[in-house]
């Protein structure tokens, strides 16, 4: 039976799956972001996750009415799932959408979620909002099931279409009719997982085990800085073995790897477990950026430059390299910290929104071409720009040329650094 589908909340994640299926299908696109609805009709994607011509051609109804959810019988909840300032789950969107859902339900649907959440978060959380919302009878009147998303924002090969995408359902009847919709557009197929709580569970632990490898080398680079040995290179001679797991040092931040462990860590302290090792990589890596300014500092010190009133260029403020995300984005501890010295800072990216920018951080971004030279430079996110603008930019960005360049991704070409710049890499 061919299914009406509709898609509740059309962000970095929901809008890409709606037009996969609206290739396809034609399909409902519901958010409560009226602006988002109204730019979408417009054909303008803002987190240029979909492009124009894609975004035309798919078949969507965008709409922030939630009575045109009736039309649907499968529908996939994509909201956002985040953490509050105790680093809890904040499930406010998720059942706020339920409720949406629930109300609009009709008899014989299946939802499906695929915002990342804890295990038995679908079934515990979301189920008993669609029940009173709807008057429906979980597993008699309705269905759910839950696929998690592995999209990687920024990322043209790893894409809805193109990774295997985790499927879970109520009963076997309605896996089986959620793989095959999933399948429809898939390219890259489907894995039927066992339930939906071992489906959520493999979604948090993909971003627990990445931000547990990180948090490692995050420590090796505070281990190496004291040693003075650089990092990269270590990592270089050690990944020459077979099995050597190719991570690197950074800041960790974004809506995902850094907030997704803390949703593992609240079910682990409901259910009696005390979590160590998620924890601690958790406190390391959110510390790096007060490592980062801290090393800044000292090096004005060496340098025998005043730390109070000297001016530092931050180049790059999303949470990732060519992206307009800004969300959770630890390049602002950097900023803070070096502030409270008395530091001038001013800052720049290629993909952020400026307004978007005063709004979330309050931080006015200066765009790049007028810049004034600085004493020193952050590299914080490696934006494709600023490596193809090379160590020359530094001419300009740096006063007379020379100062101190903080390469925290060692993504600058070491080799060929001019000897006047004296570059510190994480
Ligand atoms: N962005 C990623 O890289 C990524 C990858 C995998 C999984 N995820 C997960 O997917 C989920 C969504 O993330 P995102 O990055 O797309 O978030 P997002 O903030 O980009 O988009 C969420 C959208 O949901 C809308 N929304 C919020 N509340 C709503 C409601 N009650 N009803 C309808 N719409 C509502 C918002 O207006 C927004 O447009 C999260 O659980 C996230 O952890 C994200």
């Amino acid at each position: 039976m061919k299914r009406k589908i509709a898609i509740v909340g059309l962000g970095y994640v929901g809008l890409p799956v709606a037009v996969a299926f609206g290739e396809k299908h034609s399909v409902v696109g519901f958010d409560i972001n009226k602006n988002r609805i109204e730019t979408l009709k417009s054909g303008i994607d803002y987190t240029n996750e979909v492009e124009p011509k894609d975004l035309a051609k798919a078949k969507i109804e965008f709409t922030s009415e939630g009575a045109k959810l009736k039309e649907a019988d499968f529908i996939i909840v994509s909201v956002p799932t985040p953490i509050n300032a105790h680093n809890q789950p904040d499930l406010t969107p998720l059942l706020k959408a339920s409720e949406t859902v629930g109300a609009n339900l009709q008899k014989g649907a299946i939802v499906v979620y695929e915002s990342t959440v804890y295990p038995g978060a679908t079934e515990d959380d979301c189920v008993p909002v669609l029940e009173k919302a709807s008057g429906l009878e979980c597993g008699k009147d309705f269905f759910v099931g839950y696929s998690p998303e592995r999209i990687n924002p920024g990322d043209k090969v790893h894409t809805f279409t193109t990774i295997t995408k985790v499927v879970s359902g109520q009963t076997s009847e309605v896996l089986e009719i959620i793989a095959d919709v999933y399948a429809s557009v898939v390219t890259a197929g489907v894995h039927k997982a066992s339930s939906i709580k071992v489906a959520e569970a493999a979604k948090v632990i993909e971003n627990t085990q990445r931000d547990v490898n990180i948090a490692l080398m995050n420590e090796l680079a505070l281990i190496f800085d004291r040693v003075g040995i650089d990092t990269a290179e270590v990592l270089e001679a050690a990944g020459t073995k077979w099995n050597f797991l190719k991570f690197t040092p950074g800041l960790v931040g974004g809506h995902c790897i850094g907030v997704d462990p803390y949703y593992l860590t609240h079910k682990a302290e409901m259910v009696g477990h005390h979590p160590e090792v998620i924890l601690a990589g958790r406190r390391i890596n959110d510390d790096i950026g007060r490592f980062v300014a801290t090393s800044l500092v000292k090096k004005l010190i060496k340098h025998n430059l005043p730390v109070q009133g000297a001016r530092v260029t931050v180049l790059g403020l999303t949470f990732k390299e060519n992206v307009p995300d800004l969300r959770n984005s630890r390049v602002i501890d950097i900023i803070r910290e070096l502030q409270e010295y008395g530091i001038d800072v001013q800052v720049t990216d290629a993909y952020a929104d400026p307004g978007e920018a005063v709004r979330e951080y309050d931080v006015t971004l200066t765009p790049y071409d007028e810049l004034l030279a600085a004493d020193a430079v952050v590299l914080a996110v490696s934006h494709n720009e600023y490596i193809e603008a090379g160590w020359t930019q530094f001419e300009r960005l740096l006063k007379h040329g020379k100062g101190i360049v903080m390469d925290i991704k060692s993504a600058l070409d070491k080799d060929s650094r001019p000897e006047i710049i004296d570059l510190w890499r994480l």
